[in-house]
């Protein structure tokens, strides 16, 4: 398969789980990817992994919430391989907290990091989307965004954020040629769901239609058709690779 032959794809917090499976589906289906994490030696490695298997990608380390290095990873894309197509804002982080013992800089990490990540990737990708007329960005939200979360209410305001962005984003500039629309994953293992305690995730497994937590390649076969042509009638939706945890 090679939908994304001749585009470029920007991948957030792509060092480790979803983001590292989107950014290898995205490489392996002809995209060329930037790679971005906070966490330098992870974004190499994501990318010795795209190599490895023959397909072409670039680390741009960074952090998505300080809009500096949001420009940098945009620069570094255009430099390198030329505008960016495809925008995935994946980076995210989580924290377990009762509502009573949250704090303001616990509160503002989780917004900075997901919802200011969004706005700030969003805000860069579109100056040249909108004059290319063309361009897919995807927001990672949360199906906690949908249903919300118990001791995870700074994290599921956050992602209920990213999902009302992506709709009036995509009332604005879908006339412009650009589509945004979200995925709201249900569990799926990586390191930051294994960050939730060992009952949460018991009582969650035992709350899914499906019975078990999905795969980061799950997710990314998600990601992949909505930024394909095959999903060109998908504008400000929210798709849920979630195990049947939100029925909508
Ligand atoms: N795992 C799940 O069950 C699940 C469910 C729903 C949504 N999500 C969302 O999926 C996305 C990916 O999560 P994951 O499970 O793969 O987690 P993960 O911890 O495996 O990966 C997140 C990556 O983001 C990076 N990151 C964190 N802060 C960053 C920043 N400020 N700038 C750049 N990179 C940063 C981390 O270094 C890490 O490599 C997140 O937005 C998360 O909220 C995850």
């Amino acid at each position: 398969m090679s939908r994304f032959q001749g585009q470029n794809a920007i991948v957030t917090g792509a060092g480790s789980g979803i983001g590292r499976a989107i950014a290898l589906r995205l490489a392996v289906e002809g995209a060329q990817v930037v790679v971005n994490d906070l966490n330098a030696e992870a974004a190499k490695c994501t990318v010795g992994s795209i190599k490895a298997l023959g397909y072409t990608g670039s680390a741009a380390p960074g952090d998505v919430s300080d809009p500096e290095d949001m420009n940098a990873i945009f620069d570094q894309c255009e430099r390198e391989f030329g505008t960016c197509h495809i925008l995935v804002n994946n980076a995210g982080i989580a924290q377990q907290t009762p509502f009573k013992d949250l704090n303001v800089d616990d509160w503002d990490k989780m917004i900075n990091v997901h919802l200011r990540g969004c706005f700030l990737g969003c805000r860069r990708a579109l100056e040249t989307m909108v004059d290319h007329r063309s361009g897919s960005i995807i927001n990672i939200a949360s199906q906690l965004g949908q249903i919300g979360g118990v001791e995870l209410s700074h994290y599921a305001a956050a992602k209920a954020g990213i999902i009302g962005l992506t709709k009036s984003l995509a009332r604005e500039v879908s006339q412009h040629g650009v589509r945004v629309n979200a995925v709201a994953p249900g569990p799926i293992n990586t390191e930051l769901v294994m960050k939730l305690s060992e009952d949460w995730r018991r009582e969650k497994a035992g709350e899914l239609p499906l019975g078990t937590f999905g795969e980061p390649e799950d997710v990314a076969a998600t990601v992949a058709f909505l930024a394909s042509d095959d999903a060109r009638l998908y504008v400000g939706q929210t798709l849920g690779p979630n195990s049947g945890d939100v029925m909508l």
